[in-house]
């Protein structure tokens, strides 16, 4: 039978639907690239913001006709919305067969089975305490980077996130079975392997923590890269810092979500941390990395928020000055303590003023950081074509920058070493050294 599996959402939904794909290949089941070929459709769905669940839901709407006339047999959702929505999804949508959160992806086969040969709908949502997929080599994507999801759930509990109601508890998977993970991907010909966590540096298994895991992966023969994301500003120690300072495998970009610059919104959010702590932190991160490049993730709007707070919010962003920033308008989601505490208070054209405020303060600051590099050389991994112009290469540098240039004779996964010639907000241009 063909299976369509659409992903939606972060690295580790990316992550998991190659799980998936591992699951049911191992069942017989192949894969296809459209919903048309297919006469089993999976979405691999995201619930962080309204904007990404409604996107499920037209996505459900253009697929019904298929389910109903029969073309499709097996309608399914996979993921966070799985998760969080169970109950209404399986009540509203009733052309829905399958509803299977994230940690029950190996019982899609029997759920797969029960619905062709019994009829009715599956439902599998419990979430685990020890699930890690430990035991499933996923089917990876090819590419130049290979993810390894380290830990999976979280226990922060910020108050605006629905994460840890669709991911469950915060549970880490051997450094062992990591490290021979990693081995696996890079003699398959992957010179980069991206660590992932819904908060990856709390990572804690037999003994080891997240700085000393990072420090196990450059024995890895072979392995020219490694990434992570994302970590939480509590639990960045220094140790890390200086693990990654010693070793050039290590790559120097921290994707360090702020959220909020104003004290009284922070802990509003439970993010544990105050405006000073976090330029402390940034202090410190540029003291032991002084190269680093830091992206960040922002929340505009949350419920209580005073221009005098978003001020603060606009002050973090100048003061550190980061590479790059996802900047997000506040979206109330089910069952956070957000939704039962406080009021969504701050008005729909507020949160969106303020977001594009934030954004042209960050593009401004991004194409400065940027033309600073012009005139710098960089090693860049080459991912492929460029969008733009099909006939040269993008690739990243090791701190996270797109770069674009010209080399006819190189191919993805070649390391190239590249000289900066231009600057855009997004992109470096460059010429191959
Ligand atoms: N574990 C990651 C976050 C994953 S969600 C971390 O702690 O960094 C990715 C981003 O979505 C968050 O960093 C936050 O900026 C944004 N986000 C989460 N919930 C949101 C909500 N209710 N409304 C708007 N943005 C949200
Ligand atoms: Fe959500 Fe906070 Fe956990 Fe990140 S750390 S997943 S923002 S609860
Ligand atoms: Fe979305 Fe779930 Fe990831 S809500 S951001 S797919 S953890």
């Amino acid at each position: 039978m063909k299976v369509f599996l659409e992903t939606y959402g972060c690295q580790m939904n990316e992550y998991d639907s190659e799980l998936v794909r591992a699951i049911l290949s191992k069942h017989n089941y192949e894969f296809c690239a459209t919903a048309d070929e297919a006469e089993v459709v999976f979405l691999n769905t995201c619930a962080v913001r309204e904007g990404a669940q409604q996107k499920i839901y037209h996505r459900l709407n253009d697929l019904k006709n298929r389910r109903q006339s029969g073309k499709i047999r097996v309608l399914g959702i996979l993921g966070c919305v799985a998760q969080s929505l169970r109950k209404e999804l399986s009540e509203t949508i009733p052309l829905l067969d399958i509803v299977a959160g994230p940690d029950s992806y190996k019982k899609l086969p029997e759920l797969i089975n029960t619905v062709l040969q019994q009829g009715g709908q599956g439902f599998e949502f419990s979430l685990s305490e020890y699930e890690t997929y430990d035991d499933i080599v996923p089917a990876r994507v090819a590419g130049v980077n290979a993810w390894i999801a380290i830990m999976r759930g979280c226990n922060n509990f910020c108050t605006f996130c629905v994460v840890p109601y669709t991911r469950g508890r915060e549970r880490s998977r051997s450094p062992h079975s990591i490290v021979a993970e990693a081995r696996k991907i890079v003699s398959e010909g992957f010179p980069q392997i991206t660590l992932l966590g819904q908060n990856v540096n709390s990572y804690q298994c037999d003994g080891k923590d997240f700085a000393d895991l990072m420090e196990m992966m450059p024995d890895v023969a072979g392995l020219r890269r490694v990434r992570f994301t994302s970590p939480h500003p509590k639990d960045f120690s220094r140790r890390l810092l200086h693990v990654m300072a010693a070793h050039p495998e290590l790559c120097k970009h921290i994707h360090l979500p702020l959220q909020a610059g104003s004290d009284h919104i922070l802990e509003r959010m439970n993010r544990t941390y105050t405006k000073q702590d976090f330029l402390t932190l940034v202090a410190e991160i540029r003291q032991v990395l002084p190269q680093v490049s830091l992206t960040t993730d922002i929340i505009c709007g949350f419920c209580g928020e005073s221009e005098e707070d978003f001020a603060h919010t606009l002050d973090v962003v100048e003061k550190v000055g980061f590479d790059s920033a996802f900047i997000f308008k506040y979206s109330v989601r089910p069952h956070t303590i957000a939704a039962r505490k406080y009021p969504d208070d701050v008005p729909d054209e507020v949160k969106t003023g303020r977001v594009m405020r934030l954004n042209e303060l960050q593009r401004n600051i991004s194409r400065q950081r940027n033309e600073a590099e012009i005139g710098k050389t960089f090693e860049v991994l080459i991912e492929g074509p460029s969008k733009k112009s099909p006939h040269e290469w993008y690739g990243l540098t090791e701190y996270n920058k797109g770069t674009v240039f010209s080399a006819p004779d190189k191919k993805p996964g070649d390391f190239v070493q590249v000289n900066v010639t231009a600057a855009g907000t997004h992109t470096l241009l460059g010429r191959l050294v």
